[in-house]
């Protein structure tokens, strides 16, 4: 979602504001903008639409002059997106300027309040008040006045604050919303999120709740909002720049589903030693790990799909009961949890609201709670009790890939470790599993040299008007995800059912000519899901399958792409990569923003 940046030094600020702010485009945005400190004015610069609208305006940053900025990429909550809205806010004598993450819920009443003292309001946006609150309020202290504000706004918030009237400090401050401050050599910068300024520098402080700091060429002070000094410690980014650029490819999704072996192996190898799982991440004694009567999973998006295979695997293999839920419908329901239930919390981010606020709730309620997180310090990891990473490097586009293969990993690696000290596996099934677990990652570069017949396939179809996944058991949590991936960044209309469910409604919605994708992955299942696929075909539909080599039979059910054949648990990992590539190839061919769809945010930070 929105993206804050901002530069203090001896360089003009304008051509990193603009820099960093290309490098957070991936967050989602509708507009965006500068404010350069002049020495003597605050000068802003905003449009609406891409970043390249802004650098058209501003002469690709020649025409801002000054050596202190803040930049903002803006995705709409408080109205439309246009200039007007777009941040940075000034407030109305043009002394203070503001970037704003989050949500300020008390907005409505703040404005009122001002409008009723006579202050004119230019937007729509909640993050005016905080602007015109600044100035409201000011008697000549820069800092006294931000922590003034501060006690007035109810909601979450990451903040930049520059003022004419300090022409050599920019104010930061989070609440809910991440913000990190980069330091360099006789230069600072502020930052939503680390990709902004890993180009300028490695070394960091992440920015508590509630933790103002203040910004000079020369250093950075953290303070309390009491104005208490606070001592942080620097942390040093271990991803290096290439991670975050395109290295080549046309698009960051490309180049992050054929980063997916890698990132598996990154994520499983250093957990497994001499044919065991290990998961020192874990801190559960065996007998607490005994004493859990459920399991319960709360993520979001591509996280959540992830969740509902892991309600699968975990169901199979640990024979407790599971409960994937959706983070933003957990909370509403008076969940019945408490200190016998164990919570899975899964993100790629660490930063999504709903799914912060679902793990609170379980932890009041008892549960202890593992989160698999791929941002390192991010607001999930630091909460959760234990935090297993994925190390998928930093994901660019919005459409998840290899966050969601590291996801399916870790649960793979949890079953198997959980699985051994619930006594639950046996150590025959064990050693199999452990064994072809690493040989994964050699197995999905198989998938993805078998991309061209997917790109056939999609040139075949990318004309569609709507496109149906069907599945069942563990293939039905995948075609949630296949669905989501083709809707999300070619706008076609799509759908997942339960292949079982077809008869109960959805299969009135086949005609002649429509595409269903069938997955036919799992032993078992296969009669059944052949009589699913003639049922369709019947009716008009065109199918595509995905099954396993060791059903060379498939080939005549439909045009079948095939994947190794694997242990059950496993095939998820397989199934999704030409998931991910037909998407990829339909949004290709329909000429869709394929790394920033529409109206979509990579890290959705409010509820
Ligand atoms: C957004 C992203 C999805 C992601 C979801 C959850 O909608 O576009 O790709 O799955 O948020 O995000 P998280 O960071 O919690 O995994």
């Amino acid at each position: 979602m929105c993206g804050i940046v901002g530069y203090i030094g001896c360089e003009q600020a304008g051509p990193f504001l603009l820099d960093g702010l290309e490098r957070l485009e991936y967050r989602g945005y509708d507009s965006a903008g500068v404010c350069l400190n002049t020495g003597s004015e605050l000068v802003v610069k905003k449009a609406k639409g891409e970043l390249k609208v802004l650098k058209e305006l501003t002469k690709n940053g020649k025409d801002l002059h000054g050596t202190v900025g803040i930049g903002h990429t803006r995705w709409a909550t408080h109205g439309e997106p246009s200039d007007v809205n777009a941040h940075p806010h000034l407030s109305e004598s043009g002394r203070f300027a503001v970037v704003h993450n989050g949500i300020i819920e008390n907005y409505q009443q703040l404005k009122d309040y001002l409008t009723s003292k006579g202050i004119v309001f230019r937007s729509m946006t909640d993050t005016e008040v905080i602007a015109q609150l600044l100035e409201y309020y000011y008697q000549g202290d820069l800092i006294d006045t931000v922590i003034k504000v501060l006690g007035k706004l109810d909601g979450s918030y990451a903040l930049g604050v520059i003022s004419k009237d300090n022409p050599d400090e920019i104010i930061a401050v989070r609440k809910e919303s991440p913000l990190i401050i980069g330091l360099g050599e006789n230069e600072n910068y502020l930052a939503s999120d680390v990709t902004a300024i890993l180009s300028k520098t490695r070394t960091i402080i992440r920015l508590e709740n509630n933790e103002l700091a203040i910004l000079t060429r020369e250093g950075v002070n953290i303070i309390s909002t009491e104005k208490d000094e606070i001592k942080k410690n620097t942390e040093t980014i271990e991803w290096d720049v290439s991670a975050a650029e395109k290295g080549g490819y046309e698009h960051f999704m490309f180049k992050e589903i054929m980063e997916q072996p890698a990132a598996i192996s990154e994520t499983i190898s250093p957990r497994i030693k001499n044919g065991r799982v290990i998961l020192d991440e874990i801190k559960l004694s065996d007998e607490e790990l005994r004493s859990f009567t459920k399991i319960n999973i709360l993520a979001c998006g591509s996280a959540y799909h992830v969740g509902v295979v892991a309600k699968y695997i975990f169901e199979k293999m640990l024979r407790i009961p599971v409960e994937a839920d959706l983070a933003s419908e957990f909370r509403y329901r008076d969940p019945i949890i408490n200190d016998k239930t164990l919570t899975v919390v899964i993100s790629q981010s660490g930063e999504t609201a709903d799914t912060k606020e679902a793990m609170r709730e379980a932890q009041r309620r008892g549960s202890h709670v593992i989160s698999i997180v791929n941002v390192v310090g991010s607001a999930i990891a630091s909460e959760s009790d234990d935090v297993i990473y994925t190390w998928a490097g930093p994901e660019i586009a919005v459409a998840t890939t290899k966050a969601y293969s590291t996801q399916l990993a870790v649960v793979y690696l949890m079953a198997l470790y959980m699985g051994e000290k619930l006594g639950t596996i046996v150590p025959e099934e064990y050693d199999a599993l452990v064994n072809e677990l690493e040989h994964l990652p050699e197995k999905i570069e198989k998938v993805l040299e078998n991309k061209a017949k997917i790109q056939y396939l999609a040139s075949k179809y990318f004309n569609t008007r709507d496109i149906f996944f069907i599945g069942r058991n563990i293939d039905y949590a995948l075609s949630l995800e296949g669905s989501l991936k083709l809707k999300e960044i070619s706008y076609i209309h799509s759908e997942a059912y339960a292949a079982g469910e077809l008869k109960h409604g959805t299969i009135s919605l086949i005609e002649k000519g429509t595409p269903v994708i069938a997955l036919v992955t799992h032993e078992e299942l296969i009669g059944k899901m052949v009589s699913n696929i003639e049922e369709v075909k019947t009716r008009g539909a065109q199918v595509m399958c995905i099954a396993c080599d060791d059903h060379p039979e498939m080939e005549t059910v439909g045009q079948t792409v095939f994947i190794p054949k694997v242990c059950d648990m496993l095939l998820p990992s397989l199934a999704v990569i030409p998931l991910q590539l037909f998407a990829y190839y339909v949004a290709s061919l329909k000429g869709c923003d394929i790394d920033k769809p529409r109206n979509l945010a990579k890290s959705v930070t409010v509820e």
